[in-house]
């Protein structure tokens, strides 16, 4: 019998959620000699890999950092390019999402996107709104400390102190207030290109969460390098505060 052309390896333990901080375009076309947004073109061939790796393994929720408040200082015509990009792409990988299983979900505040993108991303989410597969997040125009002094004005001014009635602590009421609401919180983040920081990226989220860095550039970072990420998260003992390794 033929094997499959990729074979999945088998992992002890799989993150439930991970977040990718998809870093590292600018300066891998740069070491080309190619303008920035060759870079970000070819990124998208690593947006398509890591998800079909995620959705294959089973993952449940996968949060890709697309576009962040801070990235409207680039210049326009990077900005604009990059827009465009995500529009193209939303426009030509809907079916094969939707076949898949995946819903599309964003967060940030995507009704400051530029129309064409806003539009593809509402018909991408509602398209994909049934599907049960794997939850694929996309943060654009996104930043942390926006969500949360939005779920802060939106939080009610006495909270309970401890647990409501219903069983729901201040933090999970918290929590339902994120852009992230419904998610379990963020297992894995990985970040490529070396940098070592989370730009503003999920941080009530990842209050837990195992890090993971790799100088591989954004465009590098393929179905090899996400398998290799994953096998270093099934190796880490998760504590939690506690004495002894904890399952998540
Ligand atoms: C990540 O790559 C893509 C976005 C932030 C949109 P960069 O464009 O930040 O690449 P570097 O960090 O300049 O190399
Ligand atoms: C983080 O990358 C944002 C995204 C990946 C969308 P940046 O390249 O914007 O982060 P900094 O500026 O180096 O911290
Ligand atoms: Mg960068």
């Amino acid at each position: 019998m033929a094997l499959p052309a990729n074979p999945l390896p088998k992992f002890d333990r799989l993150p439930k959620h991970v977040a990718v901080i998809m870093d590292g375009n600018g300066r891998w076309a740069r070491k080309r000699g190619l303008p920035r947004i060759a870079g970000h073109k070819v990124g998208i061939e690593s947006v398509r890999e890591v998800i079909r790796a995620a959705r294959e393994l089973g993952i449940g929720h996968l949060t890709l950092y697309a576009f962040s408040t801070e990235n409207w200082s680039r210049p326009k015509s990077e900005v604009g390019f990059i827009m465009r990009l995500l529009t193209l792409y939303l426009k030509r990988e809907r079916s094969e999402l939707h076949e898949k299983g995946v819903r599309v979900a964003s967060i940030g505040r995507i009704e400051g996107l530029p129309a064409a993108l806003f539009k593809e991303l509402k018909a991408c989410m509602e398209f994909t709104a049934g599907n049960r597969g794997m939850v694929l997040t996309l943060a654009l125009n996104y930043g942390a400390r926006q969500e949360i002094l939005d779920a802060a004005r939106r939080f009610p001014r006495r909270a309970s102190g401890g647990r409501a009635r219903s069983g729901a602590t201040d933090e999970d009421r918290f929590s339902a207030l994120l852009g992230t609401a419904g998610m379990p919180d963020v297992d894995f983040v990985i970040r490529t290109s070396g940098e070592m920081r989370l730009s503003n990226f999920l941080l009530w989220q990842v209050a837990y969460a195992e890090l993971y860095f790799t100088p591989t550039y954004w465009p590098d970072f393929r179905r090899p390098q996400f398998l290799e990420a994953l096998r270093d998260y099934a190796r880490r003992e998760r504590r939690f505060g506690d004495i002894a390794p904890r399952s998540a």
